[in-house]
């Protein structure tokens, strides 16, 4: 098979290995010939010698994506004999940082820049204590979404701090977008492929990966029906929205589409006047140049800038400026740049503000019941006032104006982490206002699939006549049976406010009986305070009905979450 020159040099090079330095070898091979260099670099080791040290892997997840992460990967580590400790990070012990030699953190940037709930104890330990760390190896996954602002910001910081308190880096920070799966493997390949060059002084980087894939899958969609669901006297606006598109739409029931919205005209002429310069010329933003009126409409975020921004801007200008959230336009109009060249100054400004953030909306179709060649929302239109005036939210205000026949830009956001259970298991949902949204989505996928499961469904707004959303299509599962029980809070109906929670105690003896019968508990809407008195009430039933401390009950409630029975989808 080799000619004779290659051959000596290859039972020279054999000869002169060492145990270890073959075993690398042996998986750098394989890797090389087999592409799907996870499976192989793991099975060629799996049979020799255990590579790494033992390990703790820790993550910090939202919806999900960060522990399937951090369990695939513990997974392949113990196959190869290494001893790991898998853990949430709100499980971990903080103080046993000091103790570890190895730690392995997957962790998901949310909100603006912030850590996930869960994790939000161990960063902020880190970043306000100084434990010394330098006996210990570590390095960082961190899952995150290009779309937003502060790309994998917690991860980032998580990956800085480590090694500002001592510890040692074993490969660099690897950050990830939305199609995390590819560049997660080759995370994974890269710590075991470094961990064996460790063993045998040979430099990493040889086990190949697959090449990742990059960027989500953005639909074009045409808007098929847009429909107010509250009706005369409401206070609010919520609008059924039914989306159409050429392409399948790969989504499961649980998953919410991303979009991003764009900026009225009125207020990008205004920016562009008070800029004193020309709508179509070109400005370089975050590595792509466009027209300042492609900019300013499409990609920047001009409404309501964090703090950050503002104070970048103050810099560039040289003003003193309040640390306040405000928008470019006032920003432009309050404090103006006395002496700023118009181009040179606009290309600085251009650099100091960030991309417009996605927005996400649950979807409330079911690819069963609706065909995958659709997605429905339920969009809440967002009113506020700013001093005095009425104002709107950018997304919302954006989707609520979209007539028949518009056409709009999504992604799918996958959730893993808040999916139907089996078909014969029970659910209750509890979903006010547009928590509802992906509890249609359920309720017609189980309707379409026939499954056998119960479902109860807890709904609250504030008026029956004028709020009751989806009322038609929820009677209709009623009365054919799918929607097994159904409960509703309409808060101003009556003198004393009556909200979900409040159902929910009421009906305490048959909820508890659900639940010790094996019942998937969900909820989804308001983050605060809805989700967290709903949390409340449920934490009760299961101490007062199960006859155990509240404390007991929050760790039921903890233990139905880690067994993928309890799931909060909220914002
Ligand atoms: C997983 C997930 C699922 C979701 N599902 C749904 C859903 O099914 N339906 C739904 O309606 N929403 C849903 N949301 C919420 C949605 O993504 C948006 O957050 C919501 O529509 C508000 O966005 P907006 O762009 O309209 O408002 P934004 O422009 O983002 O404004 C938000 C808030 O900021 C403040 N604000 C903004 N501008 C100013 C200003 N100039 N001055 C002072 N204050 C200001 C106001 O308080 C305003 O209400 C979901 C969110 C998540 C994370
Ligand atoms: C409301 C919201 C805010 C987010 N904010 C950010 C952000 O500021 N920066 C970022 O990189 N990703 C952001 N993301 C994207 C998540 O980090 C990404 O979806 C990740 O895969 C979630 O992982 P997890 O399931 O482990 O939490 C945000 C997602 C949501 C739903």
């Amino acid at each position: 098979m080799l000619a004779e020159l290659k051959l000596q040099s290859f039972r020279e090079l054999v000869k002169s290995a060492s145990r270890d330095e073959l075993i690398w070898m042996n998986g750098y091979l394989s890797a090389l010939i087999n592409p799907d260099a996870a499976t192989a670099a793991e099975t060629t080791t799996a049979a020799t010698a255990p590579a790494l040290e033992s390990c703790t892997v820790v993550y910090g997840t939202e919806t999900g994506n960060s522990k399937k992460v951090a369990t695939d990967f513990s997974a392949r580590l113990k196959k190869q004999g290494v001893p790991v400790k898998l853990k949430s990070l709100d499980q971990y012990r903080i103080n046993d940082i000091t103790k570890e030699s190895c730690l392995l953190v997957v962790i998901s940037t949310q909100g603006d820049g912030e850590p996930p709930a869960a994790a939000k104890k161990f960063y902020d330990f880190l970043h306000e204590n100084t434990p010394s760390l330098s006996n210990l190896k570590y390095s960082v996954l961190a899952l995150g979404d290009t779309s937003y602002p502060q790309f994998c910001k917690v991860g980032e910081d998580v990956d800085v701090r480590l090694n500002e308190l001592g510890a040692e880096r074993i490969i660099p920070l690897k950050k990830c977008d939305t199609d995390f799966e590819d560049d997660a493997q080759q995370w994974i390949n890269d710590l075991i492929n470094a961990a064996l060059s460790k063993t045998t002084g040979t430099p990493a980087a040889a086990v190949k990966t697959k090449p990742a894939k990059t960027g989500k899958k953005v639909y074009d969609g045409t808007v098929i029906t847009s429909v107010n669901l509250n009706d005369r006297g409401s206070t609010k606006e919520t609008y059924h929205l039914e989306i159409a598109s050429e392409e399948v739409v790969e989504y499961e029931p649980g998953d919410s589409i991303g979009i991003i919205a764009y900026n009225k005209p009125s207020a990008v002429n205004k920016i562009i006047e008070l800029l004193q310069t020309k709508p179509d010329e070109q400005y370089l933003f975050r590595e792509q140049t466009s027209s300042l009126q492609e900019l300013l409409t499409n990609k920047i975020n001009i409404q309501y800038l964090p703090e950050r921004v503002v104070q970048n801007y103050a810099k560039l200008v040289g003003k003193e400026i309040p640390s306040i959230r405000m928008d470019l336009v006032d920003l432009l109009r309050i404090y103006p740049c006395e002496n700023c060249d118009t181009t040179i100054d606009t290309q600085r400004l251009v650099s100091v503000l960030e991309p417009i953030a996605p927005r996400l909306y649950s979807i409330s179709s079911s690819p069963a019941a609706h065909g995958d060649g659709e997605v429905h929302v339920t969009v809440s239109r967002s009113r506020f006032n700013v001093d005095g005036h009425e104002r709107f939210g950018l997304c919302s205000d954006y989707l609520s104006s979209l007539k028949e026949g518009d056409t709009i830009k999504f992604y799918v956001q996958k959730n893993n982490a808040f999916r139907l259970p089996a078909a014969e298991a029970d659910m209750i949902m509890i979903g006010p206002g547009t928590g509802i949204a992906p509890f249609r989505s359920f309720l017609m996928e189980r309707d379409a699939q026939g499954a056998s499961g119960k479902n109860w469904l807890f709904f609250g707004e504030q008026h029956f006549v004028s709020d009751f959303l989806y009322q038609t299509d929820l009677q209709a599962l009623f009365e054919t049976g799918v929607l097994t029980k159904l409960n509703t809070a309409f808060s101003r109906d009556q003198q004393e406010k009556i909200y979900v929670q409040h159902r929910l105690t009421q009906k305490a003896d048959e909820l508890y009986d659900w639940i010790q019968s094996g019942a998937h508990i969900y909820i989804c809407g308001t983050k605060d305070p809805m989700s967290v008195d709903v949390e409340y009430a449920l934490i009760d039933i299961i101490s007062e009905k199960g006859n155990i401390s509240r404390v007991a009950a929050a760790e039921y409630l903890h233990d139905m979450h880690e067994n993928g029975r309890y799931h909060k989808d909220v914002y």
